[in-house]
């Protein structure tokens, strides 16, 4: 199948990539139902290049679906789904914000027989038993969850199905705190740091949720239930790097009121060169536990070496004894997002409309 008809939510700053970095793959796309938080435009036979491209400069320029010409209200759009479904295989894309709330969108698309490939973490970081409903289907992907582009789960089922066994995972998956690391060691303070990155789209649209470890964790869960271990999220422990009650504020004050903890980061920046170590912001998941958090490595360690947006995994398994694997590339990036995007929609192909 060369085309392939999929219907996108979230046109937001990943969403916008994914249609222009689909000119490039070895497959098209047929965008059949296009969502932003407000709307949807809904064309069964595709929307033309033109009306995409359209809908794409409409959201850069911060209009709403619903109030373009051709956009229907959210539940309007939404009740198109079922017609969508039935007329023939495609992929649901989740690249939205919108947390958890199309796992019943997610479900009714798998049980058409169609794929999902999420780019947003929340429908897999729920109860164990909805992220094994969904990948059981065989029919859900989530490659740009954890490292955007670097593949990191594909790896995984790459090991899994020749029988290996992993037995732990460890490094850095955030390149956000990568980067932010990065930036206060190199003397600019945290909060100016974690601006810059929202700026640049490399945090997440809260940077709290990077910043107390809670986006980390949530992959370090991801990673842990793609090897099987029965993890719920609480059990994963986070150190914070921010005081927890900033969280709550919207992104603008958040960023403002961030300068109270600018101190702390600097003076453990300072413990740790003083003593020829550097911090990072590790993960580790394994059968004999999980967390993440600020951690001191050795000045000659990969980890060390690897500064700012890096994904750096080693991935410990039988077969390969006392030499880890080592995965190493960009952590976040839209362009590198989409491409994880793509890469599992093309994977998909062979299995849509099998029930
Ligand atoms: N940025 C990265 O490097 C990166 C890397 C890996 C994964 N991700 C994940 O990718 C996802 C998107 O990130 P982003 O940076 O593109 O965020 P964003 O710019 O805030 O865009 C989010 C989009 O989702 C839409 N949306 C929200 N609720 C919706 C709903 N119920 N139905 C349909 N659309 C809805 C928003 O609509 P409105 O425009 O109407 O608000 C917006 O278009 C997030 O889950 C993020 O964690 C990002």
């Amino acid at each position: 199948m060369r085309e392939i008809r999929v219907i996108l939510f979230g046109l937001g700053r990943v969403g916008r990539a994914l249609v222009e970095e689909a000119r490039r793959a070895p497959f098209s796309l047929k965008f059949v139902g296009v969502f932003d938080s407000t709307g949807g435009a809904v064309a069964p036979n595709g929307l033309s290049d033109r009306e995409l491209q359209e809908l794409v400069d409409a959201k850069g320029a911060d209009k709403s679906i619903a109030s373009l010409p051709g956009g229907l209200p959210y539940e309007e759009a939404v009740a198109e789904l079922p017609g969508l479904f039935a007329s023939g295989p495609g992929v649901l894309l989740d690249l939205t914000a919108a947390g958890d709330t199309l796992v019943p969108l997610i479900r009714a698309a798998l049980d058409a027989g169609w794929g999902a490939v999420l780019a947003n973490k929340l429908p897999l970081v729920g109860p164990l038993d909805l992220f094994r409903e969904f990948t059981s289907t065989g029919r859900l992907r989530y490659e740009a969850t954890v490292g955007a582009g670097t593949p990191v789960i594909a790896l995984l089922e790459y090991l899994l199905n020749s029988g290996d066994v992993v037995k732990s995972i460890q490094g850095m998956v955030s390149g956000t705190l990568g980067y932010l690391l990065a930036a206060c060691e190199g003397g600019m303070p945290l909060s100016q740091a974690v601006r810059e990155a929202w700026e640049k789209g490399y945090t997440e649209p809260h940077p709290a949720q990077d910043l107390l470890g809670l986006d980390i964790a949530r992959k370090a869960l991801i990673l842990a239930r793609t090897l099987g271990l029965p993890v719920e999220l609480h059990e994963i422990k986070a150190d914070p790097l921010c005081s927890a009650d900033l969280a709550d504020l919207p992104p603008q004050e958040f960023l403002a009121a961030l300068a109270r903890d600018d101190g702390e980061l600097a003076r453990r920046i300072a413990g740790a060169k003083r003593r020829g170590r550097t911090l990072r912001y590790l993960l580790r998941v394994g059968e004999d536990g999980c967390w993440v958090g600020l951690r001191e490595v050795e000045m000659a360690s990969l980890l060390a070496r690897a500064r700012g947006n890096i994904t750096v995994l080693e991935i410990s398994t039988e077969r390969f004894g006392s030499t880890p694997l080592v995965v190493y590339g960009p952590g976040s990036g839209l362009r590198e997002t989409a491409c994880g995007v793509l890469a599992d929609i093309g994977q998909l192909r062979a299995r849509l409309g099998q029930r």
